[in-house]
């Protein structure tokens, strides 16, 4: 897929580059971020090169989209957002993070409305899923914010830092997203 860029008002979101490197080694580096990601911590030199460089290569084979988003208002860096689709169900799941100084401006949920019109538009999903940890409830209502809805607990799904972790569960279907058409 050739480069996409999505836009609204509040963010814009392109493909990573290697110019966003330095920003994604500072900003993924916090702790909030490893709480409620599978991002490590402490965040090894090297490992946002790595991460760039994966994601350019999914980007072309089609494996997976994963974006930077960019804050509109300073034109800043601001976090990143991935959709990675599952073919044979036409469905796929989305993570993302935004840095910690970014928090709290409504970027997140601008940025997931779009990469789930993204999601529905040109790749032409059916449904769009994600999750979240229990202890991270605003990562749960930037998904209500953005029309996915609830469908459960899943009890000790998620292995992360040591733990068996619950992880609940959100999808939107294109039948929620555009309910006068099929296809
Ligand atoms: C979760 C995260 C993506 C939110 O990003 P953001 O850009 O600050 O999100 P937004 O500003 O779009 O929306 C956050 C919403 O959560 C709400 N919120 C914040 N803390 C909350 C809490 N403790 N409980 C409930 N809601 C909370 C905010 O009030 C806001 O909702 P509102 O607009 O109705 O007031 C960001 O904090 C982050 O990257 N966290 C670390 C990584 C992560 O959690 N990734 C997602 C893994 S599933």
């Amino acid at each position: 897929m050739k480069k996409t860029l999505l836009d609204s008002d509040l963010v814009s979101m392109r493909p990573l580059g290697t110019g966003d490197v330095s920003f994604i080694q500072r900003l993924a580096a916090a702790k909030e971020i490893a709480n409620n990601t599978y991002v490590p911590h402490p965040y090894p030199p090297g490992a946002a090169e790595e991460f760039v460089a994966k994601a350019r290569e999914q980007w072309r084979s089609e494996e997976a989209f994963v974006f930077a988003i960019v804050e509109k208002a300073s034109g800043q860096f601001a976090g990143c957002m991935g959709i990675h689709p599952a073919s044979a169900h036409n469905r796929a799941e989305v993570g993302y993070w935004i840095g910690l100084p970014y928090w709290g401006r409504g970027l997140a949920t601008a940025a997931l409305r779009l990469i789930i019109q993204f999601g529905f538009d040109k790749l032409k999903l059916n449904r769009i899923a994600a999750g979240h940890f229990p202890h991270n409830p605003a990562s749960g209502r930037v998904m209500q914010k953005a029309k996915m809805r609830y469908e459960g607990r899943l009890r000790g799904a998620l292995y992360h830092h040591d733990e068996y972790k619950d992880e609940l569960r959100y999808a939107i279907l294109r039948s929620d997203y555009k309910p006068h058409q099929s296809q």
